[in-house]
């Protein structure tokens, strides 16, 4: 049986390492990442996976195969920061992702798969304003969806919902909370919630993730695949559950909640969740017991 060739755009990185682990379960499947390293990182590499260093925009030439399918997920990936990275977030996400669907095009891919972004379903559809992040995602949502109209290009989109899990970074400008949390914790640190606090989040595990995005490559087809858990919790639910000390703090409070109908992803693909943030939270706290 000959190999299918994969490209996993992104690999290095949070999402993106466990959809590399995940397609190599399958010892049909040769995968090759494409990583610029703005976030990914090598620890997150996995055996058995080649890896190109590079941004998308030169796709064309840094992946001279004919691969099978493409998981687009290596873009700028963050809200609070992406408006003073706005220029960033414009190269990697529209001039990086105009290359990767021309490259799907041109080499006739079987299927493109896209990670996008939940936050176009915020304040009734109209979420896409809120940030530069969210802007150049819905925008891409746009694109794929009319090389789908002009040139037929076979496509699947999934929208993610705060993925967490293992990988997920907790240092740095581009943390996310529920590692950040996990740091603080460790550290003997207060938890720093943004105000109010309020604000809602349908955590989703991230293999959970993973998993949605290669059944939507191996069977979906078409936009609309949320990815999603059913509850959402807020910041403050969130940091109770770590049982510790926190502190309100002034900042980006991020986007509005999102709406979430996973009905297209657990109707056509079968797909369910199967870990709730705050268990995971609870085994965390279980397993690492502060001094
Ligand atoms: N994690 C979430 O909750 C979430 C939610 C909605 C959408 N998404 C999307 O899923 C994808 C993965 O997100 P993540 O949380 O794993 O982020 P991440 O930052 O951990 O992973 C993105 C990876 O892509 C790489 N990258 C970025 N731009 C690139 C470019 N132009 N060329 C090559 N490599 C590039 C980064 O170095 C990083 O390794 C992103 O497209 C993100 O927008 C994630």
């Amino acid at each position: 049986m000959t190999r299918k060739t994969i490209v996993v755009t992104g690999g290095a990185g949070h999402v993106g390492s466990h959809v590399v682990e995940m397609l190599l379960a399958d010892a049909n499947n040769r995968i090759i990442s494409l990583d610029n390293y703005f976030n990914g990182r090598e620890e997150n590499h996995i055996a058995g996976a080649e890896y190109r260093r590079g941004h998308t925009k030169d796709i064309e030439a840094l992946i001279p195969e004919m691969p099978d399918t493409v998981y687009h997920l290596g873009e700028y990936a963050r809200i609070a920061p992406s408006f003073e990275d706005v220029r960033q977030v414009y190269q990697m996400n529209m001039i990086g992702t105009f290359a990767v669907v021309e490259f799907c095009r041109i080499r006739k891919v079987s299927k493109l798969v896209y990670a996008a972004s939940s936050t176009k379903f915020a304040i009734e559809g109209d979420g896409r304003h809120q940030n530069p992040y969210s802007f150049t995602k819905a925008t891409n949502v746009d694109l794929i969806n009319d090389y789908g109209r002009w040139y037929n290009l076979p496509y699947a989109i999934c929208y993610f919902y705060n993925g967490f899990g293992p990988r997920e970074r907790g240092d740095g400008k581009y943390a996310t909370l529920i590692a950040k949390f996990e740091r603080q914790y460790l550290e003997g640190l207060p938890l720093t919630v943004v105000a109010p606090g309020t604000q809602r989040r349908a955590f989703t595990y991230v293999k959970d993730l993973a998993r949605g995005i290669i059944l939507a490559g191996q069977t979906g087809f078409g936009d609309g695949y949320a990815l999603g858990v059913n509850n959402s919790y807020s910041v403050l639910q969130i940091a109770h559950a770590f049982g510790t000390p926190m502190e309100i703090v002034t900042g980006y409070a991020g986007r509005e909640e999102s709406a979430n109908d996973p009905t297209k992803a657990r109707e056509e693909l079968g797909w369910e969740p199967t870990l709730d943030v705050i268990d995971y939270i609870r085994d965390f706290v279980r397993t690492h017991p502060r001094q």
